[in-house]
C-alpha cells in the first residue's frame, strides 16, 4: 500500500473511531479507554440508598399491562408460576410489614421461598428488573416501565396499594415496608466488603487450625433438610437444560455414594392414553424438551399443540426442526439445536404432525 493510501486510511479510521484523543496511553496501540459515555450506558447499577436510581414514576395500572404483555408469560398472571423460575411473589403477610421479618422463611412447613420473602432492599427489585429482564430481552425496559412493573409486584405482594404510583420520590418510603427488610444480616464475612468497613477477611467459616491428634472424619455439622430438597420442586425437570448439565430428580432422596444414577423421570402416564401418545411424551421426558413446552400449554416455547395446529401433516419439516432449533415462527425466543437420536426426533414429529395428543 502506499504511503499515501496508508495515510488517508489511517486519518479514515481516527475519523470513523472519533476518539483519538482516547488512545489508551497506558498500553499504546492497544484499545482505548472507554468514553464517559459508554461508562455511563454500563454504569447502572442502584443502591440501597437509591444511589443511581434514575428519576421517574410508573403506576400499578400502568405495571400490570406491562406485566401480562412481556413477564407473566414465565412468571405466571400473579407472579406465583415456578414453570421458568421460582415464585416472585407469595409467602408474605401484613404482619410482616409491620415487623420486617418473614415469618415463614422460619415456618418449616412452608413449602417455599419467594423473591419477595427473601429480598430485603427494594433497590435490589428494581435494579434487577432494569438490568436483566424480560430474560429474553434484557434492558429493553424504559425506566418508568421498571416503575410501573415494580409497583405492579409489590401491589400484588401487599406492600403498596392498588392505585399507587411509584417513583423515585416515594421508593424509600416503600423500603420500610419491605417484608424482609429486617431479615437480612450482615454478620458474617461474605458481606459488607472492605470498602464498607466489613472484617471481609475473616473466612466465611471458623475453625481452629488442628496441628496434632486432628479428627480423621469429618462430622457433619448440618445439612439440607429433607423438606427443603423439593423446595423449587423438580429441578430435573426445569429448564437450563441447554448443555450437558441437568439438575438433581429432587422428588427423590439423595442418592448415595456409588449408588446407580436413576433412570431419568418420564411424566406419570396419562389416563386414557393411547401407547403413541404415552410413548412421545416420554420422548419428551427423556430429551428436555418439557422444560420449554407443555404439551398443551406455552412455557418458553409454544404449546405442542398449538404446533401441531401450525403444523399439521408436516412431521419432515417438524423433526429438521427439532434437531436445527430455530428462531422467529414462534417469537424473539430462540430454540437451542437439540442433540437427540434421528428415531427420537422422527418419533416426535410424527406425533406432533398428528395433533399432539394427550
Ligand atoms: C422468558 C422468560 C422470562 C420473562 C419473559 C421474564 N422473566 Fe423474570 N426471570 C426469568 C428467569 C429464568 C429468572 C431467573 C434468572 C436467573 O436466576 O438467572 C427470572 C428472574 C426474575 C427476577 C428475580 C427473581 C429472584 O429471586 O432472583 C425478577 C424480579 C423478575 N424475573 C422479574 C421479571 C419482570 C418484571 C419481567 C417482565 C418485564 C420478567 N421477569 C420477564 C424468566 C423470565
Ligand atoms: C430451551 C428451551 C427449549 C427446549 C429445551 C426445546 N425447545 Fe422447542 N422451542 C423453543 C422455542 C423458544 C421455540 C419457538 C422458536 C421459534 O419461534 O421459531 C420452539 C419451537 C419448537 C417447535 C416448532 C418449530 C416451528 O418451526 O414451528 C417444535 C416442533 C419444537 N420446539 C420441538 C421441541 C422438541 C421436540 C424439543 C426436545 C427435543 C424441544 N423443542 C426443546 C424452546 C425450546
Amino acid at each position: 500500500m502506499s504511503s499515501f493510501r496508508k495515510a488517508v486510511l489511517t486519518a479514515a479510521l481516527l475519523a470513523v473511531a472519533g476518539v483519538a484523543a482516547a488512545q489508551s496511553t497506558k498500553y499504546p496501540g492497544l484499545g482505548r479507554d472507554a468514553t464517559p459515555k459508554e461508562v455511563a450506558k454500563w454504569d447502572i447499577d442502584v443502591r440501597p440508598d437509591f444511589k443511581g436510581l434514575p428519576a421517574g414514576s410508573g403506576s400499578v395500572a400502568q405495571g400490570q399491562d406491562l406485566w401480562e404483555g412481556k413477564c407473566a408469560q414465565c412468571h405466571g398472571v400473579f407472579g406465583e408460576s415456578n414453570e421458568v423460575f421460582s415464585p416472585l411473589i407469595g409467602g408474605v403477610t401484613p404482619d410482616d410489614i409491620k415487623t420486617g421479618h418473614v415469618a415463614n422463611l422460619k415456618a418449616n412447613n412452608y413449602p417455599g421461598r419467594t423473591t419477595i420473602m427473601k429480598v430485603a432492599t427494594v433497590s435490589t427489585l428494581w435494579d434487577y428488573i432494569n438490568r436483566a429482564m424480560p430474560w429474553n430481552a434484557p434492558k429493553t425496559l424504559k425506566t418508568d416501565e421498571v416503575y410501573g412493573v415494580l409497583a405492579y409486584l409489590l401491589s400484588l405482594a401487599g406492600v403498596v396499594p392498588e392505585n399507587f404510583t411509584l417513583s423515585d420520590k416515594n421508593i424509600a418510603e416503600v423500603q420500610n415496608r419491605m417484608p424482609n427488610r429486617n431479615g437480612m444480616n450482615t454478620q458474617h464475612a461474605m458481606w459488607p466488603g472492605k470498602e464498607f468497613g466489613g472484617d471481609y477477611l475473616k473466612p466465611d467459616t471458623r475453625n481452629t487450625i488442628c496441628m496434632s491428634n486432628c479428627e480423621t472424619e469429618p462430622k457433619v455439622a448440618s445439612m439440607l433438610p429433607d423438606y427443603a430438597r423439593n423446595a423449587h420442586g423438580n429441578l430435573a425437570e426445569q429448564n437450563r437444560m441447554v448443555g450437558a448439565q441437568r439438575g438433581a430428580d429432587t422428588t427423590r432422596p439423595e442418592r448415595k455414594a456409588g449408588e446407580a444414577a436413576p433412570a431419568p423421570v418420564a411424566p406419570a402416564p396419562q389416563p386414557k392414553s393411547d401407547p403413541e401418545a404415552q410413548a412421545a411424551q416420554a420422548l419428551l421426558a427423556k430429551n428436555g424438551c418439557i422444560a420449554c413446552h407443555g404439551v398443551d400449554n406455552r412455557i418458553v416455547g409454544p404449546g405442542f399443540n398449538e404446533v401441531a395446529k401450525k403444523h399439521a401433516g408436516k412431521a419432515d419439516y417438524l423433526a429438521a426442526k427439532i434437531k436445527s432449533g430455530g428462531q422467529g415462527v414462534w417469537g424473539a425466543i430462540p430454540m437451542p439445536p437439540q442433540t437427540l437420536s434421528d428415531a427420537d426426533a422422527k418419533a416426535i414429529a410424527n406425533w406432533i404432525s398428528k395433533g399432539a395428543a394427550k
